[in-house]
């Protein structure tokens, strides 16, 4: 038996399947954040401990003699979060989330630093962990004195749950301290931050095995006394590992809260001009690139709150079938964009509004806007020379049949459906658990799904998508024009 615990964004989720991989039980549990002011996003550390402990209990109580046959559990979770540790391991304020946007000025000077980009292998984005430490050493100069260690959030778990510092490859490449080439932490980039080597982490490749749960600990939720624990991974890379997208070709999009679109790669290929995120993967040698739109769902789920109706409703209101694109245009920037403008200025705009316009109207400008933005991303990735001839499409606004042909249509990529089942960043993490016990290959473990259906380009209607596109593409600069 294995775990996958995903610490998500509104969330932990943890997936217990056996050693054939099928899925036993699923238990989760929620956690709030908080936005104190506008830019900022911060949770509370012991937050996710309640809810790990909340979830390995419910599963012990359901699953008595599965949970007793326990051997592994991989962790995955949010990226790029500041999580701050004195010299007792007491956490000095709250974690500094992925999304939180406080920190432009200082990613902007640490980006500017000669071959910063170089090694890091990305534009240093105002939502990764160096400058928010850059941030506190400003802001707060007596928590930034106290750091004795940095963690990322899922790292925090596994300090919970193993009393070691520890970090996987894929999650630290979202540091801007890691050089992503060589998968060690870089004194040219920590320097560059002010922050120490001493002060980071262990580093391991997400199959190795950083440890087992502390005794006490194991006792306490009656788990049994040997069950090792892995390196695990950043969130993409453990759904990467989660739905078997490892290799050169293998890809995926995801509309979540953030959208993002993925391409597996062999080798390290940075071009962060493009503002392409290119991470270390969470298997040994391999490498992931992805284009980052920081409000997917989040759009429409910000439509659905002002419109007063769900996300559902307003998408049930296009129907299945794909038609011509709309003549109201959305720009999807309501917490500002990471590819492919690196903006955390600019905010969204609907234009092109009619005294005819609906609710369905808005709905499908939101959608379009999303699609355009993932487009941005696939021109971003190609720049690369990732290429994408199918992917796998995930995340709550997959469930949409009309958005999923709009993206299919504006992608020009045909877009496969999983059967239903388990394939997200929870399986990854227990199959990153399963590759580090049993000492299986990540390429036996981390098979793909199998597809439920194809959804194909509407091709009689791409060109009218790709003019459209092109519309979308003149806006940015004319709203950027409008704010500075
Ligand atoms: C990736 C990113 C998000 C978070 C939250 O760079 O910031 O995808 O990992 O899911």
């Amino acid at each position: 038996m294995f775990i996958g615990l995903d610490l998500g964004t509104s969330g932990l989720r943890a997936l217990l399947v056996d050693d054939d991989q099928q899925t036993i039980a699923v238990s989760e549990a929620s956690y709030d954040t908080t936005h104190a002011h506008s830019g900022w996003s911060e949770q509370d550390p012991e937050d996710w401990v309640s809810a790990s402990q909340k979830v390995l209990r419910d599963l012990r109580h359901r699953m008595p003699s599965q949970m007793g046959q326990l051997r592994g559990l991989g962790i995955s979770g949010h990226m790029h979060g500041a999580t701050l540790l004195d010299r007792d391991a007491c956490v000095l304020r709250p974690c500094i989330m992925w999304n939180d946007t406080r920190s432009a000025v200082q990613a902007a000077k640490l980006d500017s630093f000669e071959s910063v980009r170089d090694l890091s292998g990305n534009i240093v984005f105002p939502g990764f962990t160096a400058p928010k430490l850059a941030w506190v050493a400003e802001n707060e100069p007596e928590i930034f004195a106290k750091v004795a260690k940095v963690l990322l959030p899922k790292d925090y778990l596994t300090f919970w749950l193993t009393g070691a510092f520890t970090s996987d490859m894929s999650d630290s490449a979202g540091t801007a301290w890691l050089d992503v080439g060589k998968r060690d932490w870089s004194k040219t980039l920590l320097a560059a931050g002010d922050m120490r080597q001493d002060q980071m982490p262990r580093l391991f490749e997400g199959t190795d095995l950083v440890g087992v749960i502390r005794s006490d600990l194991a006792s306490e939720l009656g788990l049994p006394s040997d069950v090792a624990v892995a390196a695990g991974a950043g969130d993409n890379a453990a759904a990467a590992c989660g739905i078997g997208a490892l290799s050169e070709g293998d890809g995926f999009v995801s509309l979540g809260t953030s959208g993002v679109l993925l391409a597996a790669r062999d080798n390290f290929a940075p071009q962060p001009a493009s503002a392409v995120h290119t991470f270390c993967h969470a298997v040994p040698g391999k490498w992931y690139q992805m284009g980052v739109i920081l409000a997917a769902t989040d759009s429409l789920n910000w439509l659905s709150r002002n419109l007063q109706q769900s996300p559902e409703q307003l998408t049930t209101l296009l129907g299945d079938t794909l038609g011509a694109p709309g003549t109201v245009h959305f720009l999807p920037y309501l917490s500002g964009e990471r590819t492919p403008h690196n903006d955390s200025a600019i905010r969204g705009a609907l234009i092109g509004l009619d005294i005819s316009s609906n609710h369905a109207d808005l709905t499908r400008a939101v959608i379009e806007g999303v699609s355009f933005a993932l487009r941005d991303s696939l021109e971003a990735l190609k720049s690369t020379g990732a290429s994408l001839d199918s992917v796998f499409a995930i995340g709550g606004g997959s469930q949409s049949r009309y958005w999923l042909e709009l993206v299919a249509t504006v992608l020009e990529t045909p877009l496969h459906l999983p059967e239903k089942g388990e394939f997200g960043a929870a399986l990854g993490a227990a199959r990153l658990a399963i590759c580090g016990v049993t000492g299986q290959s990540p390429e036996v473990v981390m098979t793909k799904p199998q597809i439920s259906t194809t959804i194909m380009p509407r091709t009689e209607l791409t060109g009218r998508y790709q003019e459209a596109y092109a519309v979308y593409r003149n806006l940015y600069p004319s709203l950027k024009g409008l704010s500075s």
